[in-house]
């Protein structure tokens, strides 16, 4: 009877052990996602609507050279539409925190050469004179630091010239929730929303000021 119970017993053990073990795994699992979706601000990468959004001041500016600032590529869903809207695919300058991303996108797209580093240091690879058409950003600016977000809010302005753009997506909808940066020193020339994306996005264009 004793012996009956024990095995009995030994099975349900095992048995909840073996569910407690895959349930912790699967928390582990979870909040390595969760962990992950608070750097990246996302839990999904951009889709080619959002992309294509992103690109088309890009493609109205076609003629236009310069370098192409990509702040924040990840694994370059948006990368993918910069190079094929510009005549130069060498002109077009990554610039991506994760070194794990970095590897993936310069092995994906072999032309370029992601710079492994933050977006606060911009600065550091736009050389004296050289003229920057664009940037690109898909940082997660609303879940980052303040005072990283100033940083790049300076940085981004110090290389823009006259003619230059930036686009930012953000997933905030709303349009006056818009003042990532010190105020003045960007004036926003269009906005709409990518309803098709998912999450739904707003596309920010900005000069500066
Ligand atoms: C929301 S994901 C966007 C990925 C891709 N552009 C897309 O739209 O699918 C944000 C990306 O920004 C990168 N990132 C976060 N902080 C950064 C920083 N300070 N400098 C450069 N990249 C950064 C993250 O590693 C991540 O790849």
């Amino acid at each position: 009877m004793l012996r009956v119970s024990t095995s009995f017993y030994s099975v349900i053990s095992s048995g909840e052990q073996l569910i407690l073990k895959f349930g912790s795994k699967f928390l582990h699992f979870w909040k390595l996602r969760v962990d992950r979706a608070r750097s990246l601000g996302t839990v999904a990468p951009s889709s080619r609507y959002l992309a294509r959004d992103m690109v088309t001041e890009l493609k109205k500016n076609h003629s236009e050279n310069g370098v192409v600032v990509e702040l924040g590529p990840g694994n370059g869903a948006i990368t993918r539409h910069i190079l094929s809207s510009v005549q130069d695919p060498e002109s077009v300058l990554p610039i991506e925190i994760s070194s794990d991303s970095v590897e993936k996108l310069n092995r994906k797209f072999p032309v370029l050469n992601a710079v492994h580093d933050s977006a606060a240091n911009l600065e550091k690879y736009i050389t004296n004179g050289q003229k920057v058409q664009a940037i690109i950003s898909g940082l997660p600016l609303r879940v980052m630091p303040r005072d990283c977000v100033h940083q790049i809010g300076e940085a981004i302005h110090n290389v823009m010239g006259p003619d230059s753009i930036y686009v930012q997506y953000t997933y905030d909808l709303r349009p006056k929730k818009d003042a990532y940066f010190k105020r003045g020193n960007f004036k926003k020339i269009s906005s709409r929303i990518v309803w098709r994306n998912l999450p739904p996005a707003r596309v920010d264009v900005f000069v500066a000021n």
